[in-house]
């Protein structure tokens, strides 16, 4: 039997609708539409393609939106100063500073320079703190769609067990953290597999619900899957396809073709989770808009 694929384009879609029209109902009854502003800073292809592609969908949902692209020769002062300007400027509800940033500027120094209020990447210390301790805050994208992904698939989280393999703080923190929470479509008891586990399908083999986020292609294979696990393929990674159009194709961190036959739902590599980022910021926008 083969898995059922979860539709994160179609899910993605449903979110991007309700956040239409819960904008149109803001902008009627409060006279506020939500304002998203984009740093780009430097040349990366990958980021400059993201943050085209949120911007559409900023347009899509009826949403201000703005992108400040600078050089990558732009100083961390100078980048400090831009987010100061948008933490005071009132038709901005949230910024978004897109990572990787050149090495000479400090993430971390950025990331905590954002009004957490605005911080619709959910990346801010604060943010961080009060999602551990299961207060109402601004979510990482990618971890906050996952959930949504598993909840609008029908998949019971409680109880379960997931095993998340990657412990960044994009995504294997925050998601492990959401799901682990004694909260609807959470309350799971969740292990963080890593790079120091040595043999990862022991983990992994262990899990209702499989998570792959750790950035290498097609490392989770279909002989590391219980038999009837969910799997949720946050991989993104790009390997060299000579038949491509443009040399390389997108290919996630599971083995799809040998999970497919072991799983009993799978994300697809695109149109799994990747879709559903790009909604929960539109989503996050809006709660932030809702803030003021
Ligand atoms: N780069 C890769 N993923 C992300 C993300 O979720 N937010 C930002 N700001 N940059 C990223």
């Amino acid at each position: 039997m083969l898995a059922k694929i979860i539709d994160g384009k179609k899910i993605a879609e449903e979110i991007k609708e309700e956040v239409k029209q819960k904008t149109l109902q803001l902008k009627s009854e409060k006279g506020i539409t939500p304002g998203l502003a984009f740093i780009l800073v430097g040349e990366n292809p990958a980021s400059q393609s993201y943050v085209k592609s949120k911007n559409k969908t900023c347009e899509e949902v009826g949403f201000y939106s703005i992108t400040e692209k600078l050089p990558s020769s732009t100083t961390q002062q100078e980048v400090i100063q831009l987010i100061k300007k948008f933490n005071n400027n009132g038709k901005i509800h949230g910024i978004l500073v897109q990572l990787p940033l050149p090495t000479h500027i400090d993430e971390q120094k950025i990331i905590e320079a954002i009004d957490y209020r605005k911080d619709v990447d959910g990346f801010h210390p604060i943010n961080v703190g009060k999602l551990v301790i299961g207060q109402e805050c601004l979510r990482p994208c990618t971890p906050a769609g996952i959930q949504e992904l598993l909840m609008r698939s029908g998949v019971e989280i409680s109880g379960k067990h997931v095993v998340v393999v990657g412990r960044s703080n994009i995504v294997g923190k925050p998601i492990a953290n959401i799901l682990m929470q004694k909260q609807k479509g959470a309350n799971a008891v969740v292990t963080i597999a890593h790079t120091g586990a040595g043999d990862i399908s022991f983990y992994t083999k262990q899990a209702d619900i499989l998570i792959a986020a750790i950035g290498k292609p097609k490392i989770i294979t279909g002989a590391m899957i219980k038999p009837g696990a969910v799997v949720i393929d946050v991989g993104i990674n790009r390997v060299d396809d000579l038949t491509a159009k443009n040399g390389y194709r997108i290919v996630g961190d599971v083995d799809f073709d040998s999970a497919v036959k072991v799983a009993s739902l799978i994300t697809p590599v695109p149109g799994g989770v990747g879709p559903m980022t790009i909604a929960m910021l539109m989503s996050n926008t809006l709660k932030a808009a809702q803030y003021v």
